[in-house]
């Protein structure tokens, strides 16, 4: 069905599974929980991440926009908003909300970083277990672990990928020592961070796999491209340094003004901002960096 004539029929049926709940004497809060199930469970069957979203979120929107809303018990209200605040804990707005890996995404994965039975590989970050399961397809003889920070993700992840291990718990504080690949789905904000602590606990030789966001001041490996034009950047362990041409999106450290000729230019046909960080540079665990 060509879109967004899946989400406009979703839609129509959660309003008129809303309405029959209500003909049928059901509370407002009883006939908004089931048309938004209605939504969510169609949502499934849209192709991406963000079609998913519109899918499931039409209904909640358009019964809020439409005053009826007013109808609801506070409790419902505030039930709501804890829920939002389980689901991107406070704290952790700084750091990338729930948005899963695309099916298909790494399925080549394995031809540019081939891995020994029984490799150790961390979805740092796991949400809902997509990139897991991904992981899982291109690497089934792995050992397959997550850590996440939110409860209900981490929860639902941990029912939905039987084949790994979840923990609930700060991607940061988390140990990557002893790991041959971590796999990242984070913001481009972070990048520089997790670089930086890939290169001081990851060994030689491992991986360090992001989606969509790359190192600033390292070359990749390989750049591979899923179907849906997404990008998936491959680090090894040392990180190779890049041509100084890009400096780094801004950091939480002092800010210096970027050098000359440095702003506004093109990394992979993005605009970077440039601003630096008087940061130490990468440090590897033990050789010292190498091109590629
Ligand atoms: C873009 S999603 C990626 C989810 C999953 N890796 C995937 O690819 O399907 C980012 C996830 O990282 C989690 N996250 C963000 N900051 C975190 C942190 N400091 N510690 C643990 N998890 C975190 C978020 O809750 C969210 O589920």
């Amino acid at each position: 069905m060509r879109w967004p004539l899946p989400a406009l029929l979703a839609w129509c049926a959660a309003w008129a599974l809303y309405a029959l709940c209500r003909t049928a004497g059901l509370t407002s809060l009883q006939a908004v929980f089931a048309g938004a199930a209605l939504g969510a469970a169609a949502a499934w069957l849209a192709d991406s991440g963000w079609r998913r979203l519109f899918v499931a979120g039409g209904f909640p929107l358009s019964f809020v926009a439409s005053g009826l809303a007013a109808d609801l018990p506070a409790w419902a209200w505030l039930a709501a908003l804890m829920l939002l605040v389980s689901l991107y804990p406070r704290g952790r707005w700084g750091d990338a909300p729930l948005f899963p890996t695309p099916r298909g995404a790494l399925h080549t994965l394995e031809r540019s970083a081939p891995l020994r039975a029984g490799a150790r590989i961390l979805d740092a970050g796991c949400g809902l277990g997509a990139g897991l399961r991904e992981l899982h397809a291109a690497y089934p003889n792995a050992q397959l672990q997550g850590v996440e920070w939110s409860w209900p993700l981490w929860l639902v992840c941990a029912a939905r990928c039987r084949f790994a291990s979840i923990r609930r718990a700060d991607l940061w504080a988390a140990d990557w020592s002893g790991y041959d690949m971590v796999y990242l789905f984070q913001r481009p904000e972070s990048m520089l961070r997790a670089a930086r602590k890939a290169a001081l606990e990851m060994a030689p030789g491992s991986w360090l796999v992001s989606l969509e966001f790359e190192v600033p001041s390292s070359s990749p490996r390989a750049v591979l491209r899923s179907e849906g034009g997404r990008e998936v950047f491959l680090y090894q362990l040392p990180f190779a340094q890049a041509p100084a041409r890009c400096m780094p999106t801004p950091c939480r450290g002092v800010p210096r003004p970027p050098p000359e000729g440095a702003s506004n230019c093109l990394r992979g046909g993005r605009a970077t901002v440039a601003q630096a960080c008087i940061t130490p540079p990468l440090r590897a665990r033990s050789a010292a960096p190498s091109r590629p």
